[in-house]
C-alpha cells in the first residue's frame, strides 16, 4: 500500500525556503546548493524542486543501499527520455531485466584483461596530439582531451582510424549530438525541442543521421568480415560486441539496432568523463607545485629521464606501456585524488519505485534520491582537509579503512561503469605519457570555473601555457 504524502515524517530540509528560490538557487549552483543542503541538514535531507519531491543522501551506507542491496526497487530519473533520442536503448538508457540481461552479455567485452590490448591506442593517439604541440604554445586542454578521448574511443570501438582534425565526422556528429543534450539540461532546455524548425533540432537530426550511417555501415562490414572469418583489428570492442551471448542462459547475440545502441552508448559515456578528469587533473597539478614534482620524479623514475631533444618535438625516454601501470603509483593517486575533488560524474539520481524504508523514514514511491560524488567527497567524516588536493592520502590503509561509497565516482553495482578499468587506464597512461614530456602552466587570466552538466565540465575551458620538458639536468 502506497503512503499517503500528507501522513509521512520528513528527513530535515529547507522547507522554509520557497520552492521557486531553491529551483532559482539550484538552477544557479547546483553543487553549492546540494553542498548547503547536505551539510545543514545531515545525511538524509529533503527538498521539492518543483513539484518533486527529493531526497538527498550523504551516507555511504544509505547510498550504497540503493545503488546495491535494493536496487531492483529504482530507476533512473527522468532526464533519460531526452537521451533515449539518440542512445535508444543502450546500457546508459535501458531499464529493467532488459537493462540486467545486456548487461550481462557486455561486460566480458569489458573484461580488465580485453581492455588491456587498448592502450597502446591510448598511447598512439596520445602521442599523435603531443607531437602537434609547441613548446610555449597556450591552447584549450579541455578541447584537446575532448578530442584525443574522442579518437581513442571510436578507434577502441570500430576498429577505424580517426583523424585528430577538424573533418572527423563521427567526432564532429557526436560533438553536435552532446552540446545539444547539454542545451536541453539548461534551463527551458525542453522548450528547444518544440520548435523544429530551429538550427540546432535540424543539426542534431543531421548528427544522429550521419552517426547512425556509420556505425549501420560497420556493423555490416564486421558482419561480412566475420562470415568470411576475417577481424577487422585487433582490439575492436564492436567485433566483441558482435560476439557476445550467454549460452548459458540462453542469450543470443545481438541484433543491428541493439548493435548500434550500445556502441552509441560507449561512444558517448566513454570520453567527456575521461576528458573532464584528465583537464581538472593537469589544472590541479598546475595549482600544486609539490604534488607536480613528485608525480615528475615517478615518471622519470619509471620511464626514463625525459630528456628532450631541444626545437624538436621527438624525445629520448620510453612512452608508458600498459606493464607500466602497476608501478605508477603515485600518478594513480593523483588520478584518484582529482576525481575526488572534481568527479567526472557529480551525481546521480534514481527514482523509486515503491516506498523506500531508510532510517526512520519512509519515502514514497515516485520520489527522487540524489546522491552527489562532489558532496559525498568532500565529506570532512571521511576527508581531513576535503578541500586540499593532497593524493597521499591515499595510503592503503585508507583506502582499506573508507567505506565504500563514501568514494564512488563510477558509482557501483549493476548501473555502475562498465567502463571504469577502461577509464583508469586511459586516465593514467596519458597523465604520465603527457606530463612526462609537457609541464602545464595555467594561465592566469583565465578563469575557472565548474559546469555541472551530464558531467563536470569546466565552464571556461582550461587555458594552459605549455613547456616542454627539457634535459632533467636543465630543470
Ligand atoms: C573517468 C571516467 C568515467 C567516469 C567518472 C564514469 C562514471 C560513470 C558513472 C558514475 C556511471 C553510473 C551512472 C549511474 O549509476 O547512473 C557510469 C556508467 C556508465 N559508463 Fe562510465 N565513466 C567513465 C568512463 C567510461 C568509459 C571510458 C566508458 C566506456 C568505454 C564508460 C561507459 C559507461 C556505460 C556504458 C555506463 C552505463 C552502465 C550501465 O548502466 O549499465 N564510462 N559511468
Amino acid at each position: 500500500m502506497r503512503l499517503s504524502i500528507s501522513s509521512i515524517e520528513r528527513p530535515p530540509g529547507p522547507h522554509s525556503i520557497l520552492p521557486e528560490k531553491l529551483l532559482r538557487e539550484f538552477m544557479r549552483d547546483p553543487i553549492k546548493t546540494l553542498m548547503k543542503i547536505a551539510y545543514t541538514y545531515g545525511d538524509i535531507s529533503h527538498f521539492k524542486f518543483g513539484r518533486q519531491h527529493v531526497y538527498l543522501f550523504n551516507d555511504p551506507e544509505y547510498i550504497e543501499d540503493v545503488l546495491i542491496r535494493n536496487y531492483k526497487n529504482f530507476i533512473k530519473s527522468r532526464g533519460l527520455r531526452v537521451s533515449k533520442r539518440l542512445l535508444g536503448e543502450g546500457l546508459v538508457t535501458s531499464e529493467g531485466k532488459y537493462h540486467d540481461r545486456q548487461r550481462r552479455i557486455i561486460q566480458p567485452a569489458f573484461h580488465p584483461n580485453l581492455i588491456e590490448t587498448y592502450g597502446q591506442i591510448m598511447t598512439d593517439y596520445a602521442q599523435r596530439m603531443c607531437q602537434r604541440w609547441k613548446d610555449g604554445m597556450t591552447l584549450d586542454i579541455h578541447k584537446e582531451m575532448m578530442h584525443v578521448t574522442l579518437a581513442i574511443i571510436s578507434k577502441a570501438v570500430l576498429g577505424s582510424d580517426v583523424k585528430l582534425e577538424k573533418d572527423n565526422e563521427v567526432g564532429n556528429a557526436l560533438l553536435v549530438c552532446m552540446e545539444y543534450f547539454n542545451r536541453l539540461q539548461m534551463p527551458f532546455g525542453e522548450l528547444i525541442e518544440k520548435i523544429p524548425i530551429l538550427p540546432i533540432n535540424k543539426g542534431f537530426q543531421r548528427a544522429k543521421m550521419s552517426l547512425d550511417s556509420i556505425v549501420y555501415n560497420m556493423i555490416k562490414e564486421h558482419r561480412n568480415n566475420e562470415s568470411r572469418g576475417v577481424r577487422v583489428a585487433e582490439g575492436d570492442l564492436l567485433y566483441t560486441l558482435l560476439q557476445a551471448q550467454d549460452t548459458e542462459a540462453g542469450i543470443k547475440r545481438m541484433n543491428d539496432t541493439q548493435l548500434r545502441d550500445e556502441v552509441m552508448t560507449i561512444f558517448l559515456a566513454g570520453h567527456e568523463t575521461t576528458a573532464n578528469a584528465l583537464t581538472w587533473t593537469f589544472y590541479l597539478l598546475s595549482q600544486n607545485p609539490t604534488v607536480e614534482d613528485k608525480m615528475y620524479e615517478e615518471l622519470c623514475s619509471v620511464l626514463g629521464d625525459g630528456d628532450a631533444d631541444k626545437g624538436n618535438s621527438s624525445y629520448n625516454s620510453r612512452i608508458p606501456t600498459i606493464e607500466d601501470v602497476p608501478k605508477l603509483e603515485y600518478t594513480e593517486k593523483v588520478f584518484r585524488e582529482s576525481m575526488r575533488l572534481y568527479p567526472p560524474v557529480w551525481g546521480i539520481g534514481r527514482q523509486a519505485i515503491n516506498d523506500y524504508k531508510v532510517s526512520k523514514y519512509v519515502i514514497p514511491a515516485g520520489s527522487v534520491i540524489f546522491m552527489s560524488q562532489y558532496v559525498m567527497h568532500r565529506n570532512p567524516r571521511y576527508y581531513s582537509d576535503p578541500d586540499i588536493f593532497y593524493p597521499d592520502r591515499w595510503s592503503k590503509e585508507t583506502m582499506l579503512q573508507l567505506p565504500r561509497f563514501s568514494y564512488f565516482p563510477f558509482g557501483g553495482g549493476i548501473r555502475g561503469c562498465i567502463g571504469e578499468s577502461f577509464a583508469w587506464m586511459e586516465g593514467i597512461l596519458l597523465l604520465a605519457m603527457i606530463y612526462h614530456q609537457w609541464k602545464m602552466h595555467h594561465d592566469p587570466v583565465h578563469r575557472v570555473g565548474l559546469q555541472p552538466l551530464i558531467t563536470l565540465r569546466p565552464k571556461y575551458g582550461m587555458r594552459m601555457k605549455l613547456e616542454q620538458r627539457k634535459e632533467r639536468s636543465n630543470n
